[in-house]
Parts: C-alpha cells; sequence; structure tokens
C-alpha cells in the first residue's frame, strides 16, 4: 500500500539531537581505553607471533585465504582473529576499510522480486496468532521462554534497544536460503574488500527483519551494536513509507536505501533508524562477527 507523505512532517537530522545516545564503550575511563587498546596490540602480537612461527605466509592478502590449506581448525581460528585485530586496530590496511570510513552500499543486493518474497514470506509466518507463535518458536527451541507478540511480530529479543522485529531462522527454509546465500555468495565478499577480512570469516550473530510503522514502532534512538559489522537492507517500497533513513551521528548523515540494497557499516558507530510519518518500512538487518 503507498504512504500518503505530508511534506513538511518528515523527521530531519535535527530530530535527532533529542534521542538519548547509548554506546556500551562510552562509560570508560581514558585510562580503561588506554588499557583497552594495550590489550589489543598485545594480543595482535601474540597471535602474530603464533602464526609466524607455524609458518604461514603473513604477507597474503585477504582475499586468498580462502585458496589456503592451513594445517588446523586452529591455525584458522588465529588467522581470523589476526584479521579481525588488524582491522579493529587499523594496523596494516592498505586502503581505508569501514572502521575508518562512512557506510558503504550494495546495490541491488536482492532484487525487487526477491524483496517481496521475503516479505511475502513475512506477513504469512505473522498471520499466525499470538499464542501459536509463541508456541512454536518456544517448540524450535530458537529461545528458552516464550515469547512476547504483537500482531505476531516479537518486541523483546533485544533489550537496550528493542525492535519489532522476527528472527530469520524462524521463518521458512526457502526464505532462510534465499538470504543466506545470497548474504554469504555477495555480500561477505563485499565486506571483506573493505575490512581486509576473508570472507570465509564472517558468521552472522543475529539475522532478523525489523518493522517500522504507523501504529507501532516508528524509530530507533541513537545506539551503537555488539558486533564487528552490521548491516541492513530495504524491504518495502520507498513509496510504502514516509521518512525513516539511518542516521550516522559521526557524519551528521541520513542514508536513505533502495529497496533490495544494503547498507553496510561498522558497529560501533552510533546510529539511529529515523521515525517514519506513515506507512510501514521492513528491513533485513545482520549483525556481523568473525569466526
Ligand atoms: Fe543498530
Amino acid at each position: 500500500m503507498l504512504a500518503e507523505c505530508k511534506s513538511g512532517k518528515e523527521a530531519s537530522v535535527s530530530d535527532t539531537e533529542s534521542v538519548s545516545s547509548f554506546d556500551i564503550f562510552s562509560e570508560l575511563s581514558a585510562e580503561e581505553i588506554e588499557h583497552q587498546k594495550k590489550r589489543k596490540n598485545d594480543l595482535h602480537s601474540k597471535v602474530l607471533a603464533k602464526l609466524t612461527n607455524s609458518g604461514l605466509d603473513m604477507s597474503v592478502e585477504a582475499s586468498s585465504i580462502d585458496k589456503l590449506k592451513l594445517s588446523s581448525y586452529s591455525a584458522l581460528h588465529d588467522l581470523a582473529s589476526l584479521q579481525r585485530l588488524r582491522y579493529l586496530t587499523q594496523k596494516d590496511q592498505k586502503q581505508p576499510t569501514l572502521k575508518a570510513s562512512e557506510p558503504a552500499i550494495y546495490q541491488s543486493l536482492f532484487s525487487e522480486q526477491e524483496c517481496d518474497e521475503i516479505v511475502e514470506s513475512v506477513f504469512k509466518f505473522v498471520s499466525l496468532n499470538v499464542c501459536d507463535l509463541g508456541v512454536s518458536i518456544n517448540q524450535n527451541r530458537k529461545f528458552t521462554k516464550v515469547v512476547h507478540a504483537e500482531e505476531g511480530w516479537l518486541v523483546d529479543r533485544h533489550t537496550s534497544f528493542p525492535t519489532t522485529d522476527l528472527p530469520v531462522s524462524s521463518l521458512p527454509g526457502p526464505t532462510q536460503k534465499l538470504i543466506s546465500e545470497t548474504i554469504e555468495k555477495l555480500l561477505y565478499p563485499f565486506i571483506s574488500q573493505r575490512t581486509g577480512i576473508s570472507a570465509s570469516f564472517f558468521k552472522p550473530r543475529d539475522l532478523f527483519i525489523v518493522k517500522y510503522s504507523e501504529s507501532g514502532q516508528r524509530e530507533l534512538g541513537l545506539h551503537s551494536d555488539g558486533c564487528l559489522i552490521s548491516f541492513n537492507v530495504l524491504l518495502s517500497s520507498p513509496a510504502d513509507f514516509c521518512a525513516g533513513g539511518t542516521f550516522f551521528k559521526s557524519f551528521n548523515k541520513v542514508y536513505h536505501n533502495s529497496k533490495g540494497s544494503a547498507l553496510i557499516h561498522d558497529s560501533r558507530l552510533e546510529h539511529s533508524g529515523l521515525a517514519i510519518t506513515s506507512g510501514t518500512r521492513l528491513l533485513l538487518v545482520g549483525f556481523l562477527d568473525t569466526i
């Protein structure tokens, strides 16, 4: 359904000034931050020394890691740790990474038709009644307790900044397959080029569909995510809602995705979901980490 947007009513960047900020690292003292930096550097040196002793060619590019035959599972994990630390500390980076630059956009990660398929699958799922939804998710052991739901959507999966959402793992198999295969095949290599971390080292910590709506949750306050890399894909058509967008405090800028495109950013960047003023805005959100 097309949303009727009224001019002058859309949320602007200035609207976010009153939004409270949440950053799990913001309460650290300068001394603690310094200590944390030292720990990361020490760990980097330790892992580097271990890998050097193992005889592995450390000059190898992240993109070629997948072709290497590493001797052990442990070496693989050590290499992932090293690449992650290099990204976090910005050591030996030949080009700016997502750690030191604005969010990146992967255009048309999903086709419009694929977005429609995902949305249809989501609404089919939430059309189950509230009680059935809680029980079915619980029986699948995806959660340890019966969840609360609002019109079939879940509202208590994220504690500090709750979203109205659904985990991708609760959707039908073909929808899960479409999402995971697209991310692995297209998005991970794209992120690899912008982090120096091999594509095969990424794993999703959480993948979920978020709903912003006129009658429900309209926005999400300023926060940072508790993972390494975050992304969101607009599944709705921009004509389905008014305003919205993702605001980034560091760049004082609002990003608007086109349908099917992914906005990818370092998880520590403070960002907010700006309020929609009408309609419904659906996003596929991913929190990524390394193995
Ligand atoms: Fe976020």
